[in-house]
Parts: structure tokens; sequence; C-alpha cells
């Protein structure tokens, strides 16, 4: 592995789940309470997906997309609410990566191995300068693995539909519930299926079902499951106790 690979005692966590499953708020939410800036890697693929689609460059060509995201000046910024802003080559992008075609495009060009190569170095920079709340697809199986703190999202996919449908249309995009569900579903599929860093649950990660759950209920359960980790860390001999209190889990 390479010295880059090291993690030093910048604390990472990692929020991978499927489209819809509420990653961006929760990762917005933890991060604040932890005081760690949150990095939306999601948003990184759709602004290479954006660039694309501006200069007519099929999502499909890997070899062009790659170059894309090779060429670009990407940027993750702060923004006053505490949400992330993303510049492409200096401009703020806005809403411009957050409709249906874009996320169409975005899940595209991120199973070609050039593009997702650059992403994962500019995360992992990005990261280990002051450590970080990630939320993607593959942050705990690809880009790093070695954190001890690793969340699986999850939720119906009808429940998922039927968020991504109220931030569309709040957004002021007319569009039906059950497109909405196709369109995550089709997506889900070939972000799991894809060769390279596919989205895949395994059992380094906590899993949380969101279905039922509101994101400051989600926040606090990882919030606990962080610090219990933690403890269990410095004082191995300890958590194996039996007999330890676990009221605080
Ligand atoms: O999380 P999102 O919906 O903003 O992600 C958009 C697309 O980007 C998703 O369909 C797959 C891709 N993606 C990825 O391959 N790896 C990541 N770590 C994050 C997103």
């Amino acid at each position: 592995m390479s010295e880059s690979n090291t993690q030093n005692d910048a604390t990472i966590v990692a929020i991978d789940g499927p489209a819809g499953v509420g990653k961006s708020t929760v990762a917005q939410q933890l991060a604040k309470r932890l005081r760690l800036p949150m990095i939306d890697t999601g948003a990184m693929y759709r602004t290479v997906a954006l660039k694309a689609l501006l200069t007519d460059t099929d999502p499909d060509d890997g070899e062009a997309v790659s170059k894309i995201a090779e060429s670009i000046e990407l940027e993750l910024r702060a923004d006053p609410e505490g949400g992330v802003e993303v510049y492409l080559d200096g401009e703020a992008v806005g809403q411009r990566i957050r409709t249906p075609e874009v996320s169409e495009a975005a899940s595209r060009v991120s199973v070609h191995s050039g593009v997702r190569r650059c992403m994962v170095e500019l995360q992992r920079r990005a990261a280990l300068r002051s450590g970080g709340v990630l939320e993607g697809r593959d942050i705990g199986t690809v880009v790093f693995p070695e954190t001890p703190f690793k969340f699986f999202l999850t939720a119906r996919a009808q429940v998922r539909a039927e968020r991504r449908h109220r931030d569309l249309v709040a957004a002021g995009r007319g569009t039906s519930v059950d497109d909405v569900l196709k369109e995550i579903l089709q997506r889900d599929r070939r972000d799991s299926e894809r060769s390279d860093s596919p989205l895949r649950l395994d059992e380094s990660y906590f899993e949380i079902d969101s279905s039922d759950l509101k994101p400051p209920e989600i926040v606090e359960r990882m919030v606990g499951t962080i610090r219990r980790r933690q403890q269990e860390l410095a004082d191995p001999a300890e958590s194996d106790d039996p007999d330890r209190d676990l009221s605080e889990e």
C-alpha cells in the first residue's frame, strides 16, 4: 500500500448505500456534530457527468470521460448552511448536478476505472488532511477500507423513490414517483453490478435501515456506534468484557 494509505489520526467516517437512501442529509448532520468536513463523493461523479453532457461527450466513452476527469478542476467547498458546494473549473455547479439526466450520466461515467482513479485520489487527499465524513458507494470498500467507522444505509425502494420525488418536486421538476422508482432501481443495478468498485455491503459495515427513521435518529445511532468503536479500539480488553455496561449503545 502506498504511503497515502495511512490514516494517521484523522477520523474518517464512511457512509455508503444506494440512491435516495438519505446519505447526504445524514452525512451533513453527522459531519456538523463531529466537526468534520463532509465530502459528497456522488457530487464529484455528478460534476464529471455534467461536464460530459456540456461537452457532448458520451458518458459510456471511457477514454473520453477519463480525460475529462483528469483535466477538470474540481473543488468542494463548505457552504454557510453546512452543506458542500461543488466548483467546476472555478464556477459553482449548484443544482445543475441534481437533475435526473445528470444522475443517469453520473452512474454511467462512474463505471470507468480512469474516472474512479481520479476521484478516489481527490477524495483521499482531501480527507487525509483533516478527517471527514465521506458518503458514496465505495468509501468503506475502496477509498478508506481501513477506517473502523463504516455505515451502510439501506431503505425500502418505494421509500427511497418517494424521498427523491419530493426533492425533485421541491426543485420544480415535474415527475412521477413511478418514474423515479424506475430510475433509481436502474441506477442501483448499474452501481452494484459494475466490475470496478461496485456498491457492496460486507461485515465490516454497521448497517442501518433508514426507512422508518428520521435523519437525527440515524445520526444519534451513528454517534453512539462511533463512540463505542473508539472505546473498543482504545481498550480492547474492556470491550471483550461480557458484563460491560451497554446502556449507552
Ligand atoms: O450518491 P449520488 O446519487 O449523488 O451518486 C451519483 C452516482 O455517482 C451514482 O449513481 C454512482 C456514482 N458514485 C460512485 O460510483 N461512487 C461514489 N463513491 C459515489 C457516487
